[in-house]
Protein backbone atom coordinates (compact mmCIF):
# COMPACT_ATOMS: atom_id res chain seq x y z
CA UNK A 1 0.00 0.00 0.00
CA UNK A 2 2.91 1.99 1.02
CA UNK A 3 5.04 1.57 -2.06
CA UNK A 4 2.22 3.20 -4.43
CA UNK A 5 3.10 6.88 -3.63
CA UNK A 6 6.97 5.64 -3.87
CA UNK A 7 7.55 4.12 -6.98
CA UNK A 8 5.47 7.45 -8.26
CA UNK A 9 8.09 9.74 -6.60
CA UNK A 10 10.67 7.35 -8.49
CA UNK A 11 8.93 7.20 -11.55
CA UNK A 12 9.01 11.48 -11.45
CA UNK A 13 12.56 11.37 -10.27
CA UNK A 14 13.91 8.97 -13.21
CA UNK A 15 11.58 11.14 -15.81
CA UNK A 16 14.03 14.70 -14.09
CA UNK A 17 16.38 12.80 -14.96
CA UNK A 18 15.81 11.69 -18.40
CA UNK A 19 14.72 15.58 -19.40
CA UNK A 20 17.78 16.38 -17.49
CA UNK A 21 19.91 14.34 -19.61
CA UNK A 22 18.12 15.59 -22.62
CA UNK A 23 18.75 18.69 -21.96
CA UNK A 24 22.40 18.43 -21.02
CA UNK A 25 22.69 16.75 -24.63
CA UNK A 26 20.53 19.06 -26.47
CA UNK A 27 23.22 22.27 -25.00
CA UNK A 28 26.06 20.74 -25.49
CA UNK A 29 25.22 19.60 -29.12
CA UNK A 30 24.19 23.73 -29.48
CA UNK A 31 27.56 24.37 -27.84
CA UNK A 32 29.56 22.24 -30.20
CA UNK A 33 27.57 23.87 -33.30
CA UNK A 34 28.53 27.42 -31.85
CA UNK A 35 32.11 26.73 -31.61
CA UNK A 36 32.20 24.71 -34.85
CA UNK A 37 30.44 27.20 -36.68
CA UNK A 38 33.19 30.05 -35.04
CA UNK A 39 36.20 27.84 -35.89
CA UNK A 40 34.84 27.89 -39.76
CA UNK A 41 34.29 31.25 -39.87
CA UNK A 42 37.87 32.37 -38.59
CA UNK A 43 39.50 29.84 -40.71
CA UNK A 44 36.94 31.21 -44.01
CA UNK A 45 38.28 34.78 -43.09
CA UNK A 46 41.66 33.94 -42.46
CA UNK A 47 41.52 32.03 -46.34
CA UNK A 48 39.86 35.11 -47.37
CA UNK A 49 42.77 37.64 -45.51
CA UNK A 50 45.77 35.28 -47.20
CA UNK A 51 44.29 35.16 -50.34
CA UNK A 52 44.08 38.72 -50.49
CA UNK A 53 47.07 39.96 -48.80
CA UNK A 54 48.95 37.58 -51.51
CA UNK A 55 47.16 37.79 -54.62
CA UNK A 56 49.63 39.31 -57.04
CA UNK A 57 48.51 43.59 -57.72
CA UNK A 58 49.19 43.92 -61.41
CA UNK A 59 51.49 46.65 -60.64
CA UNK A 60 53.92 44.10 -58.49
CA UNK A 61 54.08 41.65 -61.15
CA UNK A 62 57.63 41.60 -62.91
CA UNK A 63 56.50 43.02 -66.23
CA UNK A 64 57.84 41.21 -69.57
CA UNK A 65 61.15 42.80 -70.33
CA UNK A 66 61.53 44.43 -73.34
CA UNK A 67 64.48 43.58 -76.22
CA UNK A 68 66.38 46.11 -75.10
CA UNK A 69 66.63 45.32 -71.73
CA UNK A 70 67.34 41.34 -71.84
CA UNK A 71 70.24 42.25 -74.45
CA UNK A 72 71.55 44.65 -71.88
CA UNK A 73 71.78 42.18 -69.44
CA UNK A 74 75.04 40.57 -70.95
CA UNK A 75 78.65 41.92 -71.51
CA UNK A 76 78.65 43.08 -75.14
CA UNK A 77 79.92 42.10 -77.81
CA UNK A 78 78.34 38.48 -77.85
CA UNK A 79 76.25 36.16 -80.00
CA UNK A 80 72.53 35.85 -79.40
CA UNK A 81 70.66 33.13 -81.17
CA UNK A 82 67.03 32.96 -81.82
CA UNK A 83 66.17 29.00 -80.84
CA UNK A 84 62.30 29.95 -82.14
CA UNK A 85 63.59 30.38 -85.79
CA UNK A 86 66.41 27.83 -85.10
CA UNK A 87 63.59 25.01 -84.16
CA UNK A 88 61.35 26.75 -86.86
CA UNK A 89 64.47 26.10 -89.81
CA UNK A 90 65.47 22.58 -88.88
CA UNK A 91 61.43 21.55 -88.73
CA UNK A 92 61.01 22.57 -92.55
CA UNK A 93 64.08 21.51 -93.61
CA UNK A 94 63.35 18.18 -91.67
CA UNK A 95 60.10 18.50 -93.37
CA UNK A 96 61.11 18.01 -96.86
CA UNK A 97 63.81 15.88 -96.21
CA UNK A 98 62.29 13.15 -94.55
CA UNK A 99 60.02 12.84 -97.50
CA UNK A 100 62.52 11.90 -99.82
CA UNK A 101 64.80 10.23 -97.01
CA UNK A 102 67.51 12.66 -97.16
CA UNK A 103 70.38 12.48 -94.92
CA UNK A 104 71.08 15.89 -93.60
CA UNK A 105 74.65 16.52 -91.45
CA UNK A 106 75.30 19.66 -90.27
CA UNK A 107 78.31 21.05 -91.08
CA UNK A 108 79.98 22.14 -87.63
CA UNK A 109 82.29 24.52 -89.06
CA UNK A 110 79.37 26.86 -89.76
CA UNK A 111 78.75 26.57 -85.64
CA UNK A 112 80.34 24.53 -82.91
CA UNK A 113 78.91 26.01 -79.96
CA UNK A 114 77.38 23.21 -77.92
CA UNK A 115 74.46 24.66 -76.92
CA UNK A 116 73.56 25.07 -81.02
CA UNK A 117 74.98 21.84 -81.56
CA UNK A 118 73.00 19.93 -78.86
CA UNK A 119 69.99 21.45 -80.78
CA UNK A 120 70.82 19.45 -83.81
CA UNK A 121 71.78 16.65 -82.09
CA UNK A 122 68.37 16.68 -80.53
CA UNK A 123 67.01 15.73 -83.77
CA UNK A 124 67.61 12.21 -84.22
CA UNK A 125 67.53 12.57 -88.45
CA UNK A 126 70.65 14.77 -88.51
CA UNK A 127 74.04 13.85 -88.53
CA UNK A 128 77.48 15.57 -88.31
CA UNK A 129 79.92 17.17 -90.86
CA UNK A 130 83.48 17.23 -90.03
CA UNK A 131 86.37 18.76 -91.69
CA UNK A 132 89.53 18.20 -88.86
CA UNK A 133 90.18 15.48 -86.15
CA UNK A 134 88.56 17.85 -83.59
CA UNK A 135 85.15 17.95 -85.17
CA UNK A 136 85.24 14.28 -85.35
CA UNK A 137 86.33 13.89 -81.82
CA UNK A 138 83.80 16.96 -80.87
CA UNK A 139 80.64 15.21 -83.07
CA UNK A 140 81.25 11.78 -81.69
CA UNK A 141 80.02 13.57 -78.15
CA UNK A 142 77.17 14.41 -79.34
CA UNK A 143 76.19 12.20 -82.65
CA UNK A 144 76.03 8.77 -83.16
CA UNK A 145 79.17 7.84 -85.49
CA UNK A 146 76.72 6.07 -88.06
CA UNK A 147 75.72 9.80 -88.83
CA UNK A 148 79.14 11.27 -88.97
CA UNK A 149 81.17 12.42 -92.29
CA UNK A 150 84.56 13.67 -92.53
CA UNK A 151 86.05 15.57 -95.14
CA UNK A 152 89.09 17.50 -95.59
CA UNK A 153 92.17 17.70 -97.66
CA UNK A 154 94.78 17.26 -95.22
CA UNK A 155 93.63 14.40 -92.76
CA UNK A 156 96.50 13.97 -90.39
CA UNK A 157 97.48 10.10 -89.56
CA UNK A 158 95.75 10.46 -86.49
CA UNK A 159 92.95 11.79 -87.75
CA UNK A 160 91.96 9.05 -89.68
CA UNK A 161 93.20 6.43 -87.67
CA UNK A 162 90.59 7.95 -84.99
CA UNK A 163 87.89 8.46 -87.12
CA UNK A 164 88.12 4.73 -88.49
CA UNK A 165 88.60 3.60 -84.67
CA UNK A 166 85.39 5.15 -84.35
CA UNK A 167 83.83 3.68 -87.31
CA UNK A 168 82.63 6.78 -88.47
CA UNK A 169 79.94 6.67 -91.45
CA UNK A 170 82.04 7.74 -94.02
CA UNK A 171 85.64 8.97 -94.88
CA UNK A 172 85.51 11.42 -97.83
CA UNK A 173 89.04 10.66 -99.72
CA UNK A 174 89.84 14.11 -101.20
CA UNK A 175 93.18 12.77 -103.33
CA UNK A 176 94.99 9.35 -104.82
CA UNK A 177 97.32 10.36 -101.96
CA UNK A 178 95.08 9.82 -99.04
CA UNK A 179 93.16 6.80 -100.10
CA UNK A 180 96.69 5.01 -100.19
CA UNK A 181 97.18 6.30 -96.50
CA UNK A 182 93.79 5.42 -95.50
CA UNK A 183 94.19 1.78 -96.79
CA UNK A 184 97.88 1.16 -95.23
CA UNK A 185 95.95 2.51 -91.81
CA UNK A 186 93.76 0.45 -92.11
CA UNK A 187 95.35 -2.84 -92.61
CA UNK A 188 97.50 -1.75 -90.14
CA UNK A 189 94.84 -1.37 -88.07
CA UNK A 190 93.23 -4.19 -89.29
CA UNK A 191 89.92 -2.42 -89.66
CA UNK A 192 87.50 -2.07 -92.61
CA UNK A 193 86.19 1.60 -93.23
CA UNK A 194 83.63 3.08 -95.50
CA UNK A 195 84.79 5.27 -98.16
CA UNK A 196 83.14 8.02 -100.53
CA UNK A 197 85.74 10.11 -103.04
CA UNK A 198 85.43 13.90 -103.44
CA UNK A 199 85.10 14.86 -106.85
CA UNK A 200 86.46 18.31 -107.97
CA UNK A 201 83.27 18.70 -111.00
CA UNK A 202 85.32 21.67 -112.29
CA UNK A 203 82.21 23.69 -111.93
CA UNK A 204 82.42 27.41 -110.99
CA UNK A 205 79.09 28.53 -108.55
CA UNK A 206 78.02 32.20 -108.61
CA UNK A 207 79.74 33.21 -105.01
CA UNK A 208 82.06 35.13 -103.58
CA UNK A 209 85.26 34.19 -105.03
CA UNK A 210 86.82 32.75 -101.92
CA UNK A 211 84.43 30.37 -101.45
CA UNK A 212 84.21 28.86 -104.41
CA UNK A 213 85.42 25.21 -104.04
CA UNK A 214 84.50 23.11 -107.22
CA UNK A 215 86.75 24.73 -109.72
CA UNK A 216 89.30 23.03 -110.69
CA UNK A 217 92.02 26.05 -109.62
CA UNK A 218 91.41 24.99 -106.33
CA UNK A 219 92.64 22.23 -104.09
CA UNK A 220 89.21 20.06 -103.20
CA UNK A 221 88.72 16.82 -104.42
CA UNK A 222 89.76 14.61 -107.33
CA UNK A 223 89.74 16.15 -111.03
CA UNK A 224 88.14 13.16 -111.92
CA UNK A 225 87.92 14.40 -115.73
CA UNK A 226 91.80 14.90 -116.06
CA UNK A 227 92.40 11.37 -114.56
CA UNK A 228 89.46 9.35 -115.73
CA UNK A 229 90.78 6.32 -116.45
CA UNK A 230 93.47 6.15 -113.19
CA UNK A 231 90.10 7.00 -110.97
CA UNK A 232 87.78 4.16 -112.74
CA UNK A 233 90.36 1.48 -112.53
CA UNK A 234 91.22 2.53 -109.05
CA UNK A 235 87.63 2.43 -107.98
CA UNK A 236 87.76 -1.19 -109.81
CA UNK A 237 90.44 -2.76 -107.96
CA UNK A 238 88.65 -1.66 -104.45
CA UNK A 239 85.44 -2.33 -105.14
CA UNK A 240 85.82 -5.90 -106.48
CA UNK A 241 88.37 -6.41 -104.04
CA UNK A 242 90.50 -7.39 -107.34
CA UNK A 243 93.43 -6.16 -105.32
CA UNK A 244 93.62 -8.09 -102.15
CA UNK A 245 95.89 -5.14 -100.76
CA UNK A 246 92.47 -3.24 -100.47
CA UNK A 247 89.76 -5.61 -98.55
CA UNK A 248 89.53 -2.72 -95.82
CA UNK A 249 88.16 -0.59 -97.95
CA UNK A 250 84.44 -0.45 -98.68
CA UNK A 251 83.31 2.37 -101.33
CA UNK A 252 80.42 3.36 -101.07
CA UNK A 253 79.85 6.62 -103.25
CA UNK A 254 80.33 10.22 -104.67
CA UNK A 255 81.22 13.44 -102.51
CA UNK A 256 80.75 17.06 -104.20
CA UNK A 257 80.92 20.49 -102.31
CA UNK A 258 80.87 22.94 -105.25
CA UNK A 259 80.85 26.23 -102.79
CA UNK A 260 78.70 28.08 -100.39
CA UNK A 261 76.54 31.19 -100.52
CA UNK A 262 75.04 30.03 -103.92
CA UNK A 263 71.47 31.73 -104.50
CA UNK A 264 71.34 30.46 -108.46
CA UNK A 265 70.08 27.11 -108.50
CA UNK A 266 71.41 26.46 -111.82
CA UNK A 267 74.87 25.84 -110.05
CA UNK A 268 73.15 22.90 -108.47
CA UNK A 269 71.53 21.90 -111.66
CA UNK A 270 74.72 21.81 -113.35
CA UNK A 271 76.25 19.62 -111.06
CA UNK A 272 73.76 17.17 -111.44
CA UNK A 273 74.41 16.77 -115.01
CA UNK A 274 78.40 16.15 -114.32
CA UNK A 275 76.89 13.81 -111.12
CA UNK A 276 74.87 11.99 -113.52
CA UNK A 277 77.85 11.43 -116.00
CA UNK A 278 80.03 10.07 -113.19
CA UNK A 279 77.08 7.57 -111.84
CA UNK A 280 76.84 6.33 -115.20
CA UNK A 281 80.66 6.00 -116.33
CA UNK A 282 80.35 3.73 -112.49
CA UNK A 283 77.68 1.63 -113.82
CA UNK A 284 79.40 0.98 -116.79
CA UNK A 285 81.90 -0.84 -114.71
CA UNK A 286 78.90 -2.26 -113.15
CA UNK A 287 79.81 -0.33 -109.65
CA UNK A 288 76.74 1.00 -107.71
CA UNK A 289 76.84 3.32 -105.30
CA UNK A 290 74.57 3.91 -102.31
CA UNK A 291 76.18 7.62 -101.35
CA UNK A 292 75.76 10.61 -102.96
CA UNK A 293 76.72 13.92 -100.77
CA UNK A 294 76.38 16.78 -102.21
CA UNK A 295 77.15 18.81 -99.72
CA UNK A 296 75.81 22.20 -98.45
CA UNK A 297 75.99 25.48 -100.10
CA UNK A 298 72.43 26.76 -99.64
CA UNK A 299 72.76 30.52 -99.63
CA UNK A 300 71.00 32.68 -97.26
CA UNK A 301 69.85 36.37 -98.10
CA UNK A 302 71.63 38.86 -95.98
CA UNK A 303 70.06 41.80 -97.35
CA UNK A 304 66.39 41.25 -96.17
CA UNK A 305 66.72 38.61 -93.30
CA UNK A 306 63.34 40.07 -92.57
CA UNK A 307 61.95 38.97 -95.58
CA UNK A 308 63.85 35.37 -95.99
CA UNK A 309 64.33 34.06 -92.62
CA UNK A 310 64.05 30.26 -93.64
CA UNK A 311 66.14 29.64 -96.75
CA UNK A 312 64.06 27.76 -99.37
CA UNK A 313 65.04 24.62 -98.87
CA UNK A 314 62.67 22.82 -101.08
CA UNK A 315 63.91 24.47 -103.84
CA UNK A 316 67.23 23.25 -103.41
CA UNK A 317 66.10 19.79 -102.70
CA UNK A 318 64.08 20.04 -105.66
CA UNK A 319 66.64 21.01 -107.69
CA UNK A 320 68.54 17.48 -106.92
CA UNK A 321 65.73 15.17 -106.93
CA UNK A 322 63.85 16.21 -110.35
CA UNK A 323 68.25 17.13 -112.32
CA UNK A 324 69.76 13.97 -110.75
CA UNK A 325 68.54 11.14 -113.45
CA UNK A 326 70.47 8.54 -111.92
CA UNK A 327 68.30 8.50 -109.17
CA UNK A 328 65.36 7.01 -111.72
CA UNK A 329 68.45 4.72 -113.37
CA UNK A 330 69.68 2.77 -110.28
CA UNK A 331 66.41 1.00 -108.91
CA UNK A 332 66.17 -2.10 -106.55
CA UNK A 333 67.08 -4.17 -109.58
CA UNK A 334 70.23 -2.38 -110.23
CA UNK A 335 73.36 -4.55 -109.02
CA UNK A 336 72.28 -6.03 -105.94
CA UNK A 337 69.46 -4.00 -104.79
CA UNK A 338 71.28 -0.95 -103.41
CA UNK A 339 69.89 2.79 -103.67
CA UNK A 340 71.19 5.87 -103.52
CA UNK A 341 70.73 7.93 -100.67
CA UNK A 342 71.37 11.70 -101.34
CA UNK A 343 73.26 13.31 -97.88
CA UNK A 344 73.76 16.70 -98.02
CA UNK A 345 76.18 19.00 -95.68
CA UNK A 346 74.19 21.94 -94.34
CA UNK A 347 75.47 25.08 -92.58
CA UNK A 348 74.68 28.28 -93.10
CA UNK A 349 71.26 27.48 -94.64
CA UNK A 350 71.00 25.57 -90.98
CA UNK A 351 71.65 28.27 -88.34
CA UNK A 352 72.81 32.12 -90.24
CA UNK A 353 69.56 33.81 -89.56
CA UNK A 354 68.81 32.38 -86.04
CA UNK A 355 72.40 34.47 -84.61
CA UNK A 356 73.10 38.15 -84.28
CA UNK A 357 76.23 39.93 -82.86
CA UNK A 358 75.13 42.21 -80.18
CA UNK A 359 77.34 45.50 -80.12
CA UNK A 360 77.03 48.35 -78.35
CA UNK A 361 78.35 51.74 -79.66
CA UNK A 362 81.19 53.50 -78.28
CA UNK A 363 81.78 56.25 -80.49
CA UNK A 364 80.25 58.24 -83.00
CA UNK A 365 83.22 60.00 -84.25
CA UNK A 366 83.20 63.02 -86.59
CA UNK A 367 85.29 61.92 -89.65
CA UNK A 368 86.43 64.79 -92.03
CA UNK A 369 83.89 63.69 -94.80
CA UNK A 370 82.05 60.74 -92.70
CA UNK A 371 80.86 60.00 -89.50
CA UNK A 372 82.14 56.66 -88.17
CA UNK A 373 79.83 54.41 -85.63
CA UNK A 374 82.67 52.55 -83.82
CA UNK A 375 81.46 49.95 -82.38
CA UNK A 376 83.11 47.08 -79.30
CA UNK A 377 82.84 44.70 -81.95
CA UNK A 378 85.34 44.07 -84.48
CA UNK A 379 86.53 41.98 -86.96
CA UNK A 380 87.50 39.53 -84.52
CA UNK A 381 84.09 38.63 -83.05
CA UNK A 382 82.75 38.71 -86.85
CA UNK A 383 85.26 38.22 -89.70
CA UNK A 384 82.83 38.17 -92.75
CA UNK A 385 82.65 41.60 -93.77
CA UNK A 386 86.77 41.87 -93.91
CA UNK A 387 87.12 38.02 -95.73
CA UNK A 388 84.67 37.86 -97.71
CA UNK A 389 83.11 42.20 -98.12
CA UNK A 390 80.15 40.67 -96.59
CA UNK A 391 77.37 42.92 -95.48
CA UNK A 392 75.04 41.61 -92.52
CA UNK A 393 72.31 44.32 -91.95
CA UNK A 394 72.96 46.05 -88.85
CA UNK A 395 69.95 47.74 -86.34
CA UNK A 396 69.74 49.96 -83.64
CA UNK A 397 67.85 47.72 -81.17
CA UNK A 398 65.14 50.70 -80.39
CA UNK A 399 64.66 51.92 -84.22
CA UNK A 400 64.81 55.97 -84.08
CA UNK A 401 62.77 58.30 -86.30
CA UNK A 402 65.88 59.52 -88.24
CA UNK A 403 68.47 58.48 -90.22
CA UNK A 404 71.78 59.13 -91.10
CA UNK A 405 74.82 57.31 -93.10
CA UNK A 406 78.07 56.17 -91.86
CA UNK A 407 81.13 53.71 -91.95
CA UNK A 408 80.27 50.90 -89.20
CA UNK A 409 83.65 50.09 -87.98
CA UNK A 410 85.08 48.18 -85.34
CA UNK A 411 87.96 48.83 -82.73
CA UNK A 412 90.26 46.60 -84.48
CA UNK A 413 94.27 48.29 -85.43
CA UNK A 414 93.28 47.14 -89.21
CA UNK A 415 91.96 49.06 -91.61
CA UNK A 416 89.76 46.21 -92.89
CA UNK A 417 88.16 46.13 -89.78
CA UNK A 418 84.83 47.77 -91.48
CA UNK A 419 81.21 46.54 -91.23
CA UNK A 420 79.80 48.51 -93.72
CA UNK A 421 80.40 51.49 -95.41
CA UNK A 422 78.37 54.53 -96.52
CA UNK A 423 75.50 52.55 -94.78
CA UNK A 424 72.16 54.42 -93.98
CA UNK A 425 70.74 53.00 -90.35
CA UNK A 426 68.60 54.72 -87.66
CA UNK A 427 71.01 57.56 -86.13
CA UNK A 428 72.71 56.15 -82.85
CA UNK A 429 74.85 57.55 -80.21
CA UNK A 430 77.16 56.71 -77.75
CA UNK A 431 76.15 53.34 -75.96
CA UNK A 432 73.59 52.37 -78.03
CA UNK A 433 72.79 48.63 -78.69
CA UNK A 434 72.89 47.48 -82.02
CA UNK A 435 72.63 44.36 -83.81
CA UNK A 436 74.09 42.69 -86.40
CA UNK A 437 72.04 40.65 -88.62
CA UNK A 438 72.59 36.44 -89.72
CA UNK A 439 75.61 36.19 -88.34
CA UNK A 440 74.63 32.42 -86.91
CA UNK A 441 76.85 30.66 -89.23
CA UNK A 442 80.60 31.48 -89.79
CA UNK A 443 80.59 34.43 -87.05
CA UNK A 444 81.36 32.85 -83.52
CA UNK A 445 82.87 29.57 -85.38
CA UNK A 446 85.39 32.07 -87.19
CA UNK A 447 85.90 34.28 -83.76
CA UNK A 448 89.40 34.86 -82.69
CA UNK A 449 91.62 36.42 -80.34
CA UNK A 450 93.04 38.98 -82.39
CA UNK A 451 94.45 42.25 -80.48
CA UNK A 452 94.45 40.13 -77.38
CA UNK A 453 90.60 40.63 -77.61
CA UNK A 454 88.18 38.04 -75.32
CA UNK A 455 86.17 35.43 -77.62
CA UNK A 456 82.65 36.37 -78.10
CA UNK A 457 79.97 34.00 -75.95
CA UNK A 458 76.99 33.09 -77.59
CA UNK A 459 73.82 32.81 -75.45
CA UNK A 460 70.44 31.10 -76.36
CA UNK A 461 67.69 33.99 -76.12
CA UNK A 462 66.15 32.12 -73.27
CA UNK A 463 69.20 32.60 -71.17
CA UNK A 464 68.73 36.81 -70.84
N1 LIG B 1 80.70 20.59 -96.84
C1 LIG B 1 81.97 20.97 -97.09
C2 LIG B 1 82.91 19.98 -97.56
C3 LIG B 1 82.36 22.29 -96.90
O1 LIG B 1 83.60 22.66 -97.13
C4 LIG B 1 81.40 23.25 -96.43
C5 LIG B 1 81.75 24.63 -96.20
C6 LIG B 1 80.09 22.79 -96.17
C7 LIG B 1 79.78 21.46 -96.40
C8 LIG B 1 79.01 23.67 -95.63
O2 LIG B 1 78.59 24.58 -96.55
P1 LIG B 1 77.39 25.60 -96.29
O3 LIG B 1 76.10 24.81 -96.14
O4 LIG B 1 77.68 26.36 -95.04
O5 LIG B 1 77.39 26.46 -97.49
N2 LIG B 1 83.56 30.99 -94.04
C9 LIG B 1 82.81 31.17 -95.25
C10 LIG B 1 82.17 29.87 -95.71
C11 LIG B 1 83.15 28.76 -95.91
C12 LIG B 1 82.48 27.46 -96.30
C13 LIG B 1 83.44 26.37 -96.16
N3 LIG B 1 82.90 25.09 -96.47
C14 LIG B 1 81.78 32.25 -95.06
O6 LIG B 1 81.70 32.81 -93.98
O7 LIG B 1 81.06 32.60 -95.99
Amino acid sequence: MDSEPLKNANLIQEESNRDFKDFQKKTSKKTIYIISGIILLVVIVTVVLVVLLTKPNDEDKPKPRSLLEKLKSKKTPYYYYNTTLLNQTIDEALRLANKDNIKIHFSLKSNFNEKIVKIFASHKEIGADCVSGGEVKYALKHFPPEKIVFAGIGKTDEEIEHAINNSIFCINVESFEELERLNDICNRLNKKTNFGVRINPNIEAHTHEKIITGSNENKFGIYIDEVKDKFYNKIEEIFFHKNANYKNLNFIGLHFHIGSQILNFTDFARLCAKIDKYVDELNERNISITYLNLGGGLGVDYDEPNLNPIPDFEGFFNTYLTNLTCLQKIGPDFNGGKNITLHFELGRSMIAQSGLLISKVIYVKEGIFKKFVILDAGMNDLIRPAMYNALHQIERVEPSNEQQMYDVVGPICESSDVFAKNYTMDVVEKDDYVIIRTAGAYGESMASRYNFRELPIGYLDFEL
